[in-house]
């Protein structure tokens, strides 16, 4: 029965252990800590975390540099506490989603260390060698202006090491057989230790063919030999790609069959819902939603507002991009590597409530599953001061406690965001909880009507005319069962007039407060929407079909 499907209709939450909860003093946050806040989570209505990597690393790159896949970074804790953790959220009806950094290791791992020291090494051919800088090495870069190359030279080695990242992150030969076996090996592990999934990082490059020249081709089969693996182990296990692709090639990641990956990140209407709140208009996310429609029956779309990286930009035309940032992030500072803004949700928007709200109603009534990050349902903000990506990851606001109550140490891992409108002397979860109007609140209870509404994950949905770019209307309808969501992105108070077509469409009822519409004798319905006003209906009369809310 296709209920099994869990992904479909998950709240994910993604948070980084060091940053979420430190329990012993030390600076920097735990598992021990993090086991204590599972009951705010609960609370809060999410039920599948994903971790951002925590295995023993150096922690160049906030994790993604991983020395020890078999190992928890042990500042974090043990193994031990890992699975204890597991244990307490699969308690709460938690699952536990972690990344998975298998394009590239960290220059410290054993493999690297062992593969430049010796070319007999059976590790050699883990990575990507060559005796000359190629002439591509100026390509590819991910992080451009700080990163110089794709290309380094090693000293130990005496050749050059391919790394589509940082330069101490060389990339794993992923077509090597023994790496693909190493990449199982790995994911096995972490089921055993209670994951539902993984969320792989950098996916595309994982699974393309690497070499000296920057030509090379997709191995999409690869997807289904991960797939197939990972359902022999846990049958409801998940692969969740970071893969910021053309819309014509979701396919081929999704596989045909659905044999593929169960779920991918919708970055290409990330882009344009940003667009859609910067400029008002709603058109290209309509055409977003068009172009990434299909998929197979039993994949799923991850949304998300802003995650730990920049917002990338870089599929928006040149015109598009330059009114995202003029809005969202018009200072040099505010943004990063050409494309993108590095800031957190609540500033980009001006801490307006309104346009928050809006902004998360609009996510969690995409077509998919909604991935939110920590710290945006208390609506926290950036320290700019930061460099590159860290402004945005900041530690979680707990209390008016010193340092935000995440620490008792005196210099924690990054510093708290303190004084002005996102300090934690005024943003943080303590004071929200107790206050039923805050965004806390607010998010808690859209996350509950989330749950409650499950045509967004399951049904087939359309796009409804509402005659304004700037109101954007979508029915969803599953199992005779239809739900109509509708958002003012722009600041002027908009009447609109809508035809739903059918009988069932005489009566709105308003899920979200008492107003509900009903058709005038033509059958249309006149809604007057707030400056970035929302609203959820159910369509049909009170009473119709009581096993959804419809009250
Ligand atoms: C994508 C991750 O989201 C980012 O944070 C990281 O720097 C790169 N992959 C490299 O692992
Ligand atoms: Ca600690």
């Amino acid at each position: 029965m296709i209920k099994d499907l869990w992904y479909k209709n998950a709240v994910v939450y993604c948070l980084n252990v060091g940053t979420f909860m430190d329990s012993n003093g030390d600076g920097i946050g735990d598992f021990e800590g993090l086991m204590r806040r599972l009951d705010y989570l609960s609370g809060l209505g999410v039920n599948c975390l994903w971790l951002m990597p925590f295995q023993k690393s150096p922690q160049r790159d906030d994790g993604y540099d991983i020395s020890d896949y078999y190992q928890v970074d042990p500042r974090y804790g043990t193994l031990g506490d890992f699975v204890d953790f597991t244990h307490e959220a699969k308690q709460r009806g938690i699952r536990v989603m972690m990344d998975l950094v298998i394009n590239h290791t960290s220059d410290q791992h054993p493999w690297f260390q062992a593969a430049r020291r010796d070319k007999s090494s059976r590790y050699r051919d883990y990575y990507l060698w060559a005796d000359k800088k190629p002439k591509d090495a100026q390509s590819g870069m991910v992080f451009p202006g700080v990163q110089k190359t794709t290309w380094t030279r090693d000293p130990i080695a005496g050749k050059y090491y391919f790394h589509r990242f940082y330069k101490f992150q060389p990339d794993l030969n992923t077509q090597n057989p023994e790496v693909q076996e190493e990449i199982r090996k790995i994911m096995g592990f972490y089921l055993e230790l209670g994951v539902c999934g993984f969320r792989m990082d950098a996916m595309p490059f994982v699974i393309q063919t690497k070499g000296t020249t920057a030509a090379h081709t997709e191995r999409y089969t690869m997807l289904r030999e991960f797939r197939e693996f990972l359902q022999w182990r846990v049958g409801d296990a998940i692969i969740l790609a970071e893969a910021n692709v053309e819309p014509d090639l979701n396919m081929h990641y999704f596989g045909d069959d659905g044999d593929r990956l169960q779920m991918m990140f919708n970055f290409w209407v990330n882009q344009r819902v940003f667009y859609a709140l910067a400029s008002g208009n709603s058109r290209p996310l309509a055409k977003a939603l068009e172009q990434t429609r299909n998929r197979p029956a039993t994949a799923q779309w991850a949304n998300f507002l802003r995650n730990h990286d920049e917002l990338d930009l870089g599929r928006l035309s040149d015109e598009e991009r330059q009114i995202v940032f003029e809005e969202m992030g018009p200072d040099k500072t505010m943004q990063l590597y050409d494309r993108g803004i590095r800031r957190r949700l609540a500033p980009m928007l001006d801490g307006d409530r309104r346009r928050l709200e809006l902004a998360y109603s609009l996510l969690f009534t995409l077509p998919g599953t909604p991935v939110i990050r920590y710290g945006d349902e208390l609506g926290m903000g950036d320290n700019l001061r930061l460099r590159e990506r860290n402004c945005a990851r900041t530690p979680m606001q707990w209390s008016t406690e010193p340092h935000a109550g995440f620490t008792r140490a005196d210099k924690p891992i990054l510093p708290v965001i303190t004084g002005g409108p996102y300090g934690y002397e005024q943003v943080n979860a303590a004071q929200q909880r107790r206050d039923p109007d805050s965004l806390l609140n607010w998010t808690e209870r859209i996350i509950r009507m989330r749950h409650e509404v499950p045509e967004i994950g399951w049904g087939d949905y359309s796009v409804v005319e509402t005659g304004h770019d700037h109101v954007f209307a979508m029915r969803y309808d599953w199992r005779n069962n239809s739900v109509l969501v509708v958002h003012n992105l722009g600041a002027a108070q908009t009447e609109i007039e809508m035809h739903l077509g059918d009988k069932l469409g005489r009566t709105l009822i308003n899920l979200l407060g008492d107003e509900h519409s009903h058709a005038d004798n033509k059958g249309r319905h006149h809604i007057v929407l707030e400056s970035y006003g929302y609203r959820w209906y159910r369509v049909g009369g009170l009473g119709y079909l009581l096993d959804r809310t419809s009250y």
